[in-house]
């Protein structure tokens, strides 16, 4: 069954995934949630189906810049989840090969992640501890539904 699975699910996935889609999710849907947000409450996002955890931490990304431009301070919670059980431990370490960072920047790199030595993976640091909870199973956590949900919930149930 879990074999069955694992051919069934397709697990493609890159930080900043379709570019021009993160830029206008960061212009027109994160900065103005940024803006127009109170700082006595959290903002909670939710990536389902989030495989290795690239999506999730692209998002983390994004709204850890728009707040330092902004200077402002608000505390984010991203949950991601996702079926792919060895997904989501992947997802959990947060430690990446080099060529699957090619779409973010240097300066990205520089601030999000840290290399332990020459020619090791690259692991992405604070955004990882501070904001992100990742798991197989969503909870009561949010109330926003949409298919991937349903969907979660019919393969686990
Ligand atoms: C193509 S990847 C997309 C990853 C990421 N969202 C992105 O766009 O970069 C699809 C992911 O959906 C997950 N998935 C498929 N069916 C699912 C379900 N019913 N519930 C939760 N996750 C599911 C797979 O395990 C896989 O990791």
């Amino acid at each position: 069954m879990e074999a069955l699975l694992k051919e069934l699910l397709i697990g493609v996935t890159a930080f900043f995934r379709n570019p021009e889609t993160f830029q206008a999710l960061n212009q027109w849907v994160l900065q103005k949630m940024l803006q127009s947000h109170s700082e006595n409450q959290p903002i909670r996002i939710w990536v389902p189906a989030c495989a290795t955890g690239e999506e999730a931490y692209s998002i983390a990304m994004l709204l850890v810049e728009g707040l330092a431009d902004l200077n402002y301070s608000v505390k984010i919670q991203i949950f991601a989840t996702d079926i792919d059980r060895i997904a989501i431990e992947k997802a959990r370490l947060g430690v990446y090969a080099e060529d699957v960072l090619n779409e973010v920047s240097p300066e990205r790199l520089a601030r999000f992640f840290y290399q332990q030595g020459e020619g090791e993976n690259f692991s992405i640091s604070k955004v990882r501890a501070k904001n992100t909870a990742l798991t197989k199973k969503f909870g009561t956590w949010l109330s926003l539904r949409c298919r991937m949900s349903f969907m979660s919930r019919l393969f686990l149930a």
